[in-house]
C-alpha cells in the first residue's frame, strides 16, 4: 500500500496531487465502507487544517443521516434530514460552505472547537443519499476550491461505488 503523498504548497495543488491517488484507491476496490474510510483518511492526512472528515449516510426508515466512516473525534451518530448543516445540505441537495459556524442557525456542535465547515451531498442518480462533512478549527477554512475538488471526489465515490451496490 502506497502512502498518500503531497509535496504541493497551495491548497489547489494539494487537491490536484491527491485526486489521482484517491481515484486509484477507490477504483481498485468495490466495498463502499473501505472506500469511504480511505477517502476520509486521505483527506485528513493531506489537509492538517481539517479537524474532522466523514460521511453521513441517509437511512430511509428514520429519515436520518447516520454516521459512516470518518477521521477525527467521536461525532454525533444521527442527524435528522433538514437539521444542522449536514441535514440542510442533504435536504437542499446542494453544497453548503459555513465560514463561521456561529452564524449558521441550527448548526450542530459535535466538537466545540469547530469554527468552519463544508458539507457536500453524495448523490446516486442525482438523488442525495448522504453527505461528506469536513470541519476545521479555523474560521473561513473552506472556499470554492474545496467545493470544486470535494464535489469531484464525492462524484467519483458515488459513481464508482454506490452504483455497484
Ligand atoms: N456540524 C454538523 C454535525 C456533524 S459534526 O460536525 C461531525 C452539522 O451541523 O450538521
Amino acid at each position: 500500500m502506497e502512502e498518500i503523498r503531497t509535496t504541493a504548497a497551495t491548497k489547489e495543488d494539494r487537491y490536484r496531487e491527491i485526486l489521482p491517488q484517491i481515484h486509484s484507491l477507490v477504483s481498485d476496490e468495490s466495498d463502499p465502507i473501505a472506500n469511504m474510510a480511505n477517502i476520509t483518511a486521505a483527506l485528513k492526512q493531506t489537509f492538517t487544517e481539517f479537524s474532522w472528515v466523514g460521511f453521513y449516510l441517509h437511512e430511509d426508515s428514520s429519515n436520518e443521516l447516520v454516521l459512516g466512516p470518518f477521521q477525527g473525534k467521536v461525532a454525533c451518530t444521527r442527524i435528522g434530514a433538514g437539521r444542522g448543516v449536514c441535514g440542510t445540505a442533504f435536504q437542499r441537495n446542494e453544497t453548503i460552505i459555513v465560514p463561521d459556524v456561529e452564524r449558521f442557525p441550527g448548526h450542530i456542535y459535535c466538537d466545540g472547537g469547530t469554527r468552519s465547515e463544508i458539507v457536500i451531498p453524495v448523490r446516486h442518480n442525482a438523488r442525495p443519499v448522504g453527505v461528506l462533512d469536513v470541519d476545521s478549527y479555523a474560521l473561513h477554512c473552506f472556499d470554492t476550491i474545496d467545493q470544486r475538488y470535494l464535489e469531484e471526489i464525492v462524484a467519483i465515490h458515488a459513481e464508482r461505488i454506490l452504483r455497484k451496490k
